[in-house]
């Protein structure tokens, strides 16, 4: 049987949980998170799903002194405990395959550590940065044909930060340019608090400009309701996506311009890590971007947002105070 394990079963956890539930091979799963009431409740998120796979599943609090060999790890702690939970398992159990989740870390001495220890161990690891698997955003190359490409994002109170480095994925994925740099003046000053408790968010203005000639504007408005919007042009095709309402409008040349109402399913996680799973299992691989290069776009990120915050929000920073 292949031997799973869950790092954090908090909020997104817990939904990773439920989602191998959808799996027909039986899985030994262990689900590890130093909280009874996350383990608890996702334990209730698990059974409520009926499941076609007899999996056997162990709730932990803690790996220590036990010497599992998983074949895949889902890392979903918050970022600041993240570093801890990957040397932590890898101290004592072996993983051939991870999937870490965003914001990877606060530090920007994690992404090369971890990303050593990974190598070290000869875990194949990707980040879950999860536009990539979505069909209509995956299925986006062949329409728009050619770069650069000019990306919007825009809404009220939706997180931006907490959310951008999915559109920075996204645009890498689609133009397969990784380097980029980003402008940070129109951001509000003021850091506000995120929905997770002890992160930030920043909300306003922020532009990245790919080397490939490709731009993003992320815009976000602290207050208000203004509904969730995004928008991709190049010059052979055109998409306004309402992820909200799982519809997008598209339009190119090929019919004159005229826009055409498409679905556009934003899956939840609970309905996406099961094939991801699979995939991993069966194939050794998956979708999802792999660390290098997810550390790679965080870090650029991260590194202006920290420079931002340092220079204008009156506080200093040690650390991404992100998740
Ligand atoms: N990829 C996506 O689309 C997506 C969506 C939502 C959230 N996220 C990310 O997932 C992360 C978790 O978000 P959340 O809403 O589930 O947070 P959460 O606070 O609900 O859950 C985090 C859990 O990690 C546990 N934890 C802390 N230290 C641990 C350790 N050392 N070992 C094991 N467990 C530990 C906590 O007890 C908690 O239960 C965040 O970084 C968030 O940005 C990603």
């Amino acid at each position: 049987m292949n031997n799973i394990c869950i790092i954090g079963a908090g909020q997104l956890g817990s939904r990773h949980l439920q989602a191998l539930q959808a799996l027909s091979i039986p899985l030994n799963i262990t689900v590890v998170d130093p909280s009874q009431a996350s383990l608890q409740t996702a334990r209730e998120r698990f059974e409520a799903v009926q499941g076609s796979a007899n999996h056997s599943i162990e709730y932990v609090q803690s790996l220590e002194n036990t010497a599992h060999n998983f074949d895949l790890a889902i890392v979903a702690t918050t970022s600041n405990y993240r570093r801890q939970a990957v040397e932590s398992l890898l101290q004592y159990c072996t993983a051939k395959f991870m999937i870490l989740e965003k914001i990877l870390f606060q530090k920007r001495e994690d992404y090369e550590a971890v990303g050593k220890l990974l190598e070290q161990k000869n875990c194949k690891t990707w980040v879950n940065c999860s536009m990539r698997t979505m069909t209509f955003y995956a299925d986006l190359p062949s329409k728009i044909s050619k770069c650069p490409l000019t990306y919007l994002v825009t809404g009220s109170n939706y997180g931006m930060i907490t959310n951008i480095i999915h559109y920075i994925d996204h645009i890498a994925y689609l133009t397969g340019c990784y380097d980029y740099e980003v402008t940070t003046g129109a951001l509000d000053p003021k850091p506000v608090a995120s929905k997770r408790p002890g992160f930030l968010e920043l909300n306003g203005t922020l532009t990245a400009h790919f080397k490939d000639g490709s731009h993003a504007t992320f815009n976000c408005f602290e207050d208000g309701d203004v509904p969730f919007l995004v928008e991709i042009h190049s010059k052979e095709y055109r998409c306004i996506v309402r992820e909200n309402e799982r519809k997008a409008w598209e339009s190119s040349p090929k019919n004159g311009w005229q826009w055409q109402e498409v679905e556009a399913v934003i899956p939840f996680q609970s309905q996406m890590t099961a094939s991801l799973t699979e995939n991993i299992l069966q194939t050794g691989n998956c979708p999802l971007v792999p660390y290098e290069k997810a550390a790679k776009l965080h870090l650029t990120l991260l590194e202006a947002l920290s420079e931002f915050l340092n220079n204008k929000s009156g506080q200093k920073f040690d650390l991404y105070p992100f998740t």
